[in-house]
């Protein structure tokens, strides 16, 4: 299998995959049901975790329900547009029963419109900046089919600047932050479930009007511990070509750390980045810890 690191082309001033960006209208007017769940991040915040710990609630704790088939297949990828043989987000979708569980890297004002009008759940999960931008690169040097990266110091600015695939972290995080009353958005953070998993899952639980016993609970905490995801084939995208996710360069389930950013940038990168980070996020303020 051939495969090419496709060029971003912009959509509505976002950054996107080329095969994303020629499908849009038919993103743009995919129509969701009532019943469906949106799960939205900006790319690696914690995306493949929340659809395991939303997809177990589901299925009440039923590990090998849970194991049938890859996280991309049981909660399709909304906008993908890949070549053959992997199907696109929406043909997917046109096969499966709701309730569905939908993931997306769309910002706010780029998801089609019908998930609000049909007043669709959604959950959003933040990760903090540096953390998001070290999982990033190295996401990018494996996957095959985003922009090479190019060396580290010179990944940072274009963080900074918006010009990853899915455009700006600093807009995206604010653009559901803003919307999150309004729209009954579920906003969580990857700190959060990093600390409290327990807590977090019973938080998505009750937003998702479902409820499991206790042991239950324990066993998704249990089920979607960054080790178990790492050694489940159905969660841990080994079932894609390595011609796609070159896994001998970086693991799909990499550190699952936070604060790993220490190890990647030097004293003045941090300054950088951090002061550009107040002036990027002054009109806001979302609770992310563990930036400094
Ligand atoms: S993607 O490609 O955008 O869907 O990636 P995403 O799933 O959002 O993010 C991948 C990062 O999340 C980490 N991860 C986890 N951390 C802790 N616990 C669990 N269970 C878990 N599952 C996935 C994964 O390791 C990536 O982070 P890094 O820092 O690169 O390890």
């Amino acid at each position: 299998m051939s495969v090419s690191r496709f060029p971003l082309i912009p959509v509505r001033g976002i950054p996107l995959m080329s095969l994303i960006a020629k499908n849009w209208d038919s993103i743009w007017a995919f129509r969701p049901e009532p019943s469906d769940l949106l799960i939205a991040t900006y790319p690696k915040a914690g995306t493949t975790w929340t659809q395991e710990i939303v997809d177990l609630l589901f299925h009440n704790g039923d590990a090998e329900a849970c194991k049938r088939v890859p996280t991309h297949v049981r909660s399709p990828f909304l906008e993908i547009f890949c070549p053959p043989p992997i199907r696109s987000g929406l043909d997917q979708l046109k096969e499966m029963d709701p309730p569905r569980i939908i993931k997306t890297h769309l910002p706010f004002q780029l998801v089609p419109p019908g998930f609000w009008e049909n007043k669709c759940k959604a959950i959003y999960v933040a990760r903090n900046a540096k953390d998001n931008l070290v999982s990033y690169y190295h996401f990018d040097c494996m996957n095959m089919t985003q922009p090479d990266p190019g060396p580290w110091e010179g990944y940072i600015p274009k963080f900074m600047r918006g010009e990853l695939a899915w455009g700006s972290w600093y807009d995206h995080v604010k653009g559901y932050w803003m919307e999150r009353e309004k729209r009954n958005i579920l906003y969580l953070f990857y700190e959060d479930l990093k600390e409290n998993p327990r807590r977090e899952v019973e938080r998505i639980m009750r937003y998702l009007d479902l409820s499991v016993s206790d042991e239950v609970v324990s066993q998704i905490v249990e089920l979607t511990s960054f080790k178990n995801m790492k050694e489940n084939p159905m969660a841990n995208y080994s079932c894609i070509s390595a011609a796609v996710f070159d896994q001998s360069i970086s693991p799909f389930m990499r550190k699952g750390e936070v604060g790993d950013w220490r190890n990647h940038f030097t004293p003045e990168q941090s300054k950088m980045f951090d002061e550009d980070y107040v002036k990027q996020m002054k009109e806001v303020n979302i609770p992310f810890r563990t930036l400094i």
